[in-house]
């Protein structure tokens, strides 16, 4: 195609392990760099490690090492983790290692030299956790860093400064023309007020620092880490060095992906440094939320000590469940909270639910009624519903991928995976197989199921990196194909063979059992759902007390207890829309329900399985507790419980509103 696709991460501070928070970013930069692969856009993904600065050579001289022993052996730990996550960056890049020193000390002296730098001397004030300087007038009361709120610390040295208030405008009158350049939106905004409020000139060297590159004219002075950090970007790609191929082939970068915090150094100094040194500038910069961590929903960050790690959580529940979570839960660019029942709710309704129970039927109805072959597809009798479902589901996925919302892409992948086990529902091949006369339309029916699949993992891969091959083997296909077949061929309707012998296997995401009490994998905190809620399964929370539940609301007591109002203000009632309804196997009264309350998703199992056909739920608006503890029937977690008026004779009737109103509505 000749098209090129560059995107970064930021390069992290290897001064401690990394938490969950960092995966964030990086695993978002992964989907984005497969999904362009993908595509045929020759790629460049770039990470690495930003490893000198004040904030590292303390941490080492507190762990009695030299810098460089420090930070090789975190940086060791780092690379195993993007190992683990499956990480596909094409650059690793380390900010000691001799080709990034050598480029930034080339930029630095042509800086100086062009006059951009310059000697002068800094007062002020420093915060080392965020390696920043503050005027005075910018601190928080107590002389606190605006950022992180810890004291900063006066200083007064020699030092070289960059004229950033030269490119003031320059830089204001690209950002205006160029609306793309800063995103979200609200950081742009951000961006361009504080630009307005003028820009200082930025103190570049440290003399107190030793831990950094030295300024090659004037080696008593250290060059500043962001100035350092920065250029990594081009550094990597072997700017200004004798071989930059690469750096002709991909600068400007698509898309420097970051948290929101840092998005100030990446939006104005950076593209200075750029302007200054007359490059172009990155066609993006995103400025994605934080992971919240607790009930205070502070920053997932290690100096909170509110850290989770990415790798017990991979031990736990596999990448994939974990790369999900990521992905999909928080839409990209807000903030969000982790939580571990979160993200195996996740997991067990979108994973093992939704798509390996997809899988895990179709498959089983291929080995009985069509004898382990994916049968051929009569054209006359298909209906062309999942066809239609799976283009659709493309067509939003990619959309959502231009445009940086990766969670969005999910979802809409995730309305094609609906359909089809509607679609099962719906066409019940069972009922099929038991007429003769019906048997080129069960034929069809399958066939459209497992296509529809094998499209789906094709679609799957930029986000999963384990599944898409399983759901290929699974239907009998070559699994190394579905990562490396290209896109257009790969989508196109039709690719799977009829005759093909599939080969069912286990499920795709076995259901995890939800911890009893809340547990999570930070601090000391060692209690493991895995084991704590082995037990949870076998215990057998009674379908009889979810009817009942479902029909105590009718059951009028003899002396009404009366409550006062803050009683019923504890009931959290919400309107929710049914977006999927399934039988629970091997009961007669239980339905399990999906259900889409706000931006939140959750499921409820309910006792209303003698008066509803689970078709006749969906898309209804019902009304539902949400604030219930959670609990488990029969294996299947309940987030709550839908409300519906009973007789004593058993006639059951559904709560729901008079006319539509927005999911996630209060009933009070
Ligand atoms: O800032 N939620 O490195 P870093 C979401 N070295 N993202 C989070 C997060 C959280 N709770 N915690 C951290 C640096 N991150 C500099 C970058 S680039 C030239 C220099 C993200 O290790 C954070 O927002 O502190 C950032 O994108 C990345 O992890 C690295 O953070
Ligand atoms: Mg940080």
């Amino acid at each position: 195609m000749g098209e090129r696709f560059y995107i970064t991460t930021p390069i992290y501070y290897p001064s401690d392990n990394l938490h969950l928070g960092h995966a964030y970013t990086t695993v978002a930069a992964d989907a984005l760099a497969r999904y362009y692969r993908q595509r045929g856009y020759e790629t460049w993904f770039l990470t690495g490690t930003d490893e000198h600065g004040q904030r590292i050579e303390r941490r080492a001289a507190e762990a009695g090492k030299t810098p460089k022993e420090f930070v090789d052996g975190i940086v060791a730990g780092i690379r195993e983790l993007w190992r683990e996550l499956h990480i596909s960056c094409d650059d690793f890049i380390r900010t000691s290692e001799p080709r990034h020193e050598k480029v930034v000390q080339a930029i630095f002296t042509r800086l100086y030299e062009q006059g951009d730098i310059y000697k002068s001397e800094y007062v002020g004030w420093y915060c080392t956790p965020c390696e920043t300087f503050w005027l005075e007038s910018k601190l928080k009361e107590g002389r606190l860093c605006p950022d992180c709120g810890r004291p900063v610390e006066l200083t007064r040295e020699e030092s070289y400064k960059f004229r950033l208030s030269k490119y003031e405008d320059q830089l204001l009158r690209y950002i205006e023309e160029h609306p793309d350049f800063i995103q979200p939106e609200s950081r742009r905004n951000e961006m361009t007020n504080f630009i307005k409020q003028g820009l200082e000139d930025l103190a570049v060297t440290r003399t107190t620092v030793k831990w950094g590159i030295p300024v090659p004219f004037d080696p008593k002075h250290t060059i500043y880490v962001w100035l350092d950090a920065l250029s990594n970007y081009i550094s990597a790609l072997g700017y200004g060095t004798e071989d930059d191929t690469l750096f002709r082939k991909f600068w400007p970068a698509d898309v420097h992906l970051m948290g929101k915090e840092i998005v100030r150094f990446h939006a104005i100094i950076w593209p200075i440094i750029l302007l200054a040194l007359g490059l172009p500038l990155p066609k993006k910069v995103f400025g994605h939320g934080w992971l919240l961590y607790g009930k205070a929903g502070e920053k997932m960050s290690k100096s909170r000590g509110n850290v989770v790690d990415p790798r017990e959580l991979i031990r736990r529940y596999g990448v994939d469940a974990v790369r999900y979570y990521l992905l999909r839960e928080v839409p990209f660019g807000a903030d969000g909270t982790y939580t571990e029942e979160q993200l195996i709710l996740r997991t067990n309704v979108d994973l093992a639910n939704d798509l390996g129970n997809l899988l895990s039927r179709t498959t089983q109805m291929i080995n009985k009624f069509a004898g382990g072959r994916v049968p051929a597809p009569v054209p006359a009798v298909d209906d062309g519903i999942l066809q239609a479902a799976v283009a659709e589901a493309l067509a939003g996925m990619t959309a959502a991928m231009d445009r940086l919302e990766i969670s969005d892409a999910l979802a809409s992948l995730w309305k094609a995976v609906a359909r089809a086990n509607k679609y099962i529902d719906e066409q019940a091949p069972w009922a099929l197989a038991r007429d003769p006369a019906q048997a080129d339309r069960l034929a069809t029916v399958l066939y459209n199921l497992a296509e529809a699949q094998r499209i789906l993992a094709v679609a799957l891969t930029p986000f999963l990196v384990e599944t898409p091959e399983k759901i290929w083997d699974q239907l009998g296909l070559d699994p190394t194909g579905v990562r490396t077949q290209p896109w257009e061929e790969a989508v196109a309707w039709g690719g799977l063979p009829p005759g093909t012998a599939i080969r069912r296997g286990a499920p795709l995401f076995p259901r995890i059992p939800m911890p009893k009490e809340e547990s999570d994998v930070s601090g000391n905190d060692v209690t493991n759902p895995a084991a704590s809620g082995a037990g949870a399964q076998a215990q057998q929370p009674a379908e009889k007390a979810q009817a009942a539940e479902a029909q105590q609301s009718a059951q009028a007591p003899e002396g009404v207890a009366l409550i006062d109002y803050e009683d019923f203000a504890k009931v959290q009632l919400r309107v929710a829309r049914v977006l999927h309804a399934e039988r629970v196997p091997n009961t007669d009264k239980l339905l399990r329900l999906e259900l889409e309350v706000g931006t939140e998703r959750r499921q409820i199992v309910s006792g209303i399985a003698q008066h509803y056909q689970p078709e006749e739920l969906v898309g209804r608006l019902i009304v539902v507790v949400t604030n219930l503890k959670p609990r488990k029937i029969r294996g299947v977690e309940s987030h709550g419980m839908l409300l519906a008026a009973s007789t004593p004779e058993g006639q059951l009737s559904l709560v729901t509103v008079d006319r539509p109103i927005a999911t996630g509505a209060q009933v009070k």
